[in-house]
Parts: structure tokens; C-alpha cells; sequence
């Protein structure tokens, strides 16, 4: 290999990480501290090794031990995908249980909205939530994912529709468009992890 091709390489291969990284940045899910400062689930399972994630959950404590820090991602492979959510479910089917979602918004940030999924499916808004019981801490968009990292009262107070996160839920991950109301639309991807996670 010559010094000139060998220039053009290094070149290359520098490119390839400054993008790396800031293509990472960019999403927000950082999957360093995963099994560190944080538990991650990966879907589909492992999928962080080979960077092919669908959607990305962490979860950690907050300092004061009273909320969870949730961060959740997913990703997009088409602008009319503007949610990604997470039910709070006690078994593998949709229907019964409260969803926290992340909606795309302008400017490349995304709003946190919290539903209820009524049996028969319907998707009933809970109205704005008490920051007391969750908020929104920081979030990404662009054109290929959808972030928010949120805080969540592991006891909330204000709102009976508000999971308890010292109960096991099965969690179930789904995506898709925002309905002209602002709601959200039916999911166009959607599934349940294989396992229940009690996050507090
Ligand atoms: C991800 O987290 C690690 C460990 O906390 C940190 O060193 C790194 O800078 C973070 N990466 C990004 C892109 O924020």
C-alpha cells in the first residue's frame, strides 16, 4: 500500500467515526451505559451489536429514588412514523393498560404524551400530566429516530391511569403516524417483549 493510499484510509476511516458518533449524539440512546448506570432492552434481542435496533428502552433511578429515568427510542423508516410508545402491560396483548409516548415535534425535539388503551384498543389521552408524576428531561428527532428520555413517578399521585412501576409489566413497544387530533394513530409496528420487567 502506498503512503498516499494509505492517507486516504486513515482519512476515511476518521470520517467514519466523527459520523459514528455523531449520528449517536444525534438519536440520544447512548448504549455505553447499558448494564452500567442503567438496564437496557434491546428489540430485537442483541440487536446494539449489530447497531440494527428497532427500539431502545433504559430505565435507572432517579437521584432522589422517587421517579424512574425512562429513556425510549425507536426508529423511523419514514416521516410519516411519528410516535414510538410503550405500554404498561400485564400480558402479551394490547388493551388495559396505560402508554407513555414519544411524539415527534418540530425543531427536532418530541413532546411526551401519556394514553390509556381501553379494552376493545381504543386510545384514550390522559390529558397533561403532573411533572410530579412524569416529565419530559430531553428528546431527538431526525430522520431516522425518534428519542425521549422522561422521568416517571414510580408511585404516581395524580393520575390512577399511571402505571406503578414496582409492579412487573410486560412491555410492549409500538410506532406510527399521529392522527391530524394529535393523537395517536394506529401503530404500524408493534410488539411485546418476551418477558416481564419491573422496573423499580
Ligand atoms: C456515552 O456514555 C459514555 C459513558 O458515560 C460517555 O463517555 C460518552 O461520551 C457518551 N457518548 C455520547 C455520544 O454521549
Amino acid at each position: 500500500m502506498t503512503l498516499k493510499s494509505l492517507i486516504a484510509l486513515a482519512g476515511i476511516v476518521a470520517v467514519a467515526c466523527i459520523v459514528t458518533t455523531f449520528s449517536q449524539s444525534l438519536s440520544g440512546f447512548n448504549t455505553s451505559q447499558c448494564g452500567g448506570t442503567k438496564r437496557c432492552i434491546n428489540i430485537p434481542e442483541n440487536c446494539q451489536i449489530q447497531g440494527n435496533c428497532q427500539y431502545q428502552i433504559s430505565y435507572a433511578p432517579s437521584r432522589d429514588g422517587k421517579s424512574m429515568i425512562i429513556e425510549l427510542f425507536g426508529r423511523r423508516d419514514s416521516p410519516q412514523m411519528q410516535y414510538v410508545a410503550i405500554g404498561f402491560s400485564s400480558d402479551a396483548r394490547m388493551g388495559n393498560e396505560p402508554v407513555a409516548a414519544c411524539i415527534a415535534g418540530p425543531n427536532g425535539q418530541a413532546q411526551l404524551s401519556y394514553s390509556y388503551n381501553q379494552e376493545g384498543k381504543r386510545n384514550i389521552p390522559l390529558g397533561p400530566i403532573n411533572p410530579s408524576d412524569a416529565q419530559l428531561l430531553s428528546s431527538a428527532v431526525t430522520e431516522s429516530s425518534i428519542y425521549c428520555q422522561f422521568s416517571q413517578a414510580i408511585n404516581p399521585t395524580t393520575n390512577p391511569s399511571l402505571p406503578n412501576l414496582q409492579r412487573p409489566f410486560q412491555l410492549l413497544v409500538a410506532r406510527g403516524p399521529v392522527q391530524s387530533n394529535g393523537q395517536l394513530g394506529h401503530h404500524t409496528s408493534r410488539q411485546p417483549t418476551s418477558f416481564m420487567t419491573q422496573m423499580a
